[in-house]
């Protein structure tokens, strides 16, 4: 069965593949997944804040404490929390395009078109075959509007769109007022595809303490219905790649996924649970519900579920939503 599918330029022999987490910092792991037919390596993340925070940190050792950042650097993780440094991350990405043969996704993580953007340039020259950049922006400013928060977005995607040639993914959440819109100005600025969603990870209030508490859960399949909706909507509308993240744990959440019109299957949660191996099962298992349902090859169901070619585009948006709340009767889902 073919199963190959294109992703921001590249000719992919299937569409799964890890999405950005730390498994890839070590290379033992990156071997794991690529010898479970990795389509490509997603990397973890190269964060806004490690970049200012160490830049602030070596102009503080060179300036001195008479004009000390020291305020400026307790608003910032210490730089010794993340995994990889800057430097280090760039040699990983080295590191990684030695070690397999597969493209490698270097990742870029922040909300402001500042300094620290320029690390993209330095990110294709460490070799990397592509970029995904997680815009990874609460809007919690009274006097911001929407227009201003989605503008900084697409001057991140500009400035480094002038800055790199290799193709560039734009991680979103899908908290925008119009997603729709917003998809059209990044591709007119530069973006080969967009990865959807990005999950902005939940504080919760540790009620004893009266501390607030960073969350991280894996994700659950139900996660996955926003993402399809979205991409329904979008792969009628973006001509770029289109990549689902969130909520992909088994052959039917990808095929779904691959029918709403991803081109690219990324994975996190079901690998960190149940290892790299599980790509095996997937693509496996997608394969064989291909030929159970006698399609000639993956690219062949990819996008039939679309806004534009399923017979009830309307249900990707308000309609159904009314019929849903009517037909819903109170202790039938005991589940
Ligand atoms: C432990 C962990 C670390 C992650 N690190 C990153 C990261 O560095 N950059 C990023 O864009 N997304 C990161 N993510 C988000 C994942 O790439 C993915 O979008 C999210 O987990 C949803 O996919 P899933 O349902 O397959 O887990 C991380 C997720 C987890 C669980």
């Amino acid at each position: 069965m073919d199963l190959s599918t294109e992703y921001l330029g590249f000719h992919l022999p299937h569409p799964f593949m890890p999405g950005s987490s730390p498994l890839v910092d070590d290379l033992d792991m990156v071997k794991r997944l690529e010898d479970a037919g990795a389509a490509a390596i997603v990397m973890h993340s190269l964060f806004e804040e490690q970049i200012v925070g160490e830049e602030l940190a070596m102009y503080d050792a060179v300036r001195g404490p008479e004009e000390s950042y020291g305020e400026a650097l307790s608003y910032l993780p210490d730089p010794e929390e993340f995994a990889l440094g800057a430097h280090d991350y760039l040699q990983q990405i080295s590191l990684i395009k030695a070690a397999v043969s597969i493209p490698v996704i270097a990742s870029l993580n922040g909300t402001t078109p500042a300094s620290w953007i320029e690390y993209a340039r330095l990110m294709e020259q460490a070799g990397a075959d592509a970029l995904e950049v997680n815009v990874y922006d609460l809007a919690t400013d009274p006097l911001e509007t929407g227009e201003d928060v989605e503008q900084r977005a697409l001057d991140i995607v500009t400035r480094i769109r002038e800055a790199v040639r290799i193709p560039l993914a734009i991680k979103l959440s899908p908290f925008y007022s119009s997603l729709s819109n917003l998809a059209r100005r990044l591709e007119h600025a530069g973006a080969s595809g967009l990865v959807l969603f990005n999950r902005f990870y939940q504080p919760d209030i540790d009620i004893e303490e009266l501390e607030v508490v960073p969350k991280l859960y894996l994700s659950s399949p139900n996660e996955l219905l926003l993402r399809l909706r979205w991409l329904a909507i979008l792969s009628s509308q973006f001509r770029g790649s289109l990549a689902v993240t969130g909520g992909v744990h088994n052959a039917a959440d990808a095929i779904k996924a691959i029918m709403a019109g991803a081109h690219a299957v990324q994975m996190v949660s079901v690998l960190l649970r149940r290892g790299p191996e599980t790509l095996v099962r997937i693509r496996a298992d997608v394969e064989r519900w291909l030929e159970n349902h006698e399609y000639g090859s993956l690219k062949q169901m990819q996008g039939s579920m679309s806004y534009a070619r399923t017979a009830n585009p309307k249900g990707f948006e308000r309609a159904n939503y009314m019929r849903i709340l009517q037909g819903w009767r109170p202790f039938e889902d005991v589940s």
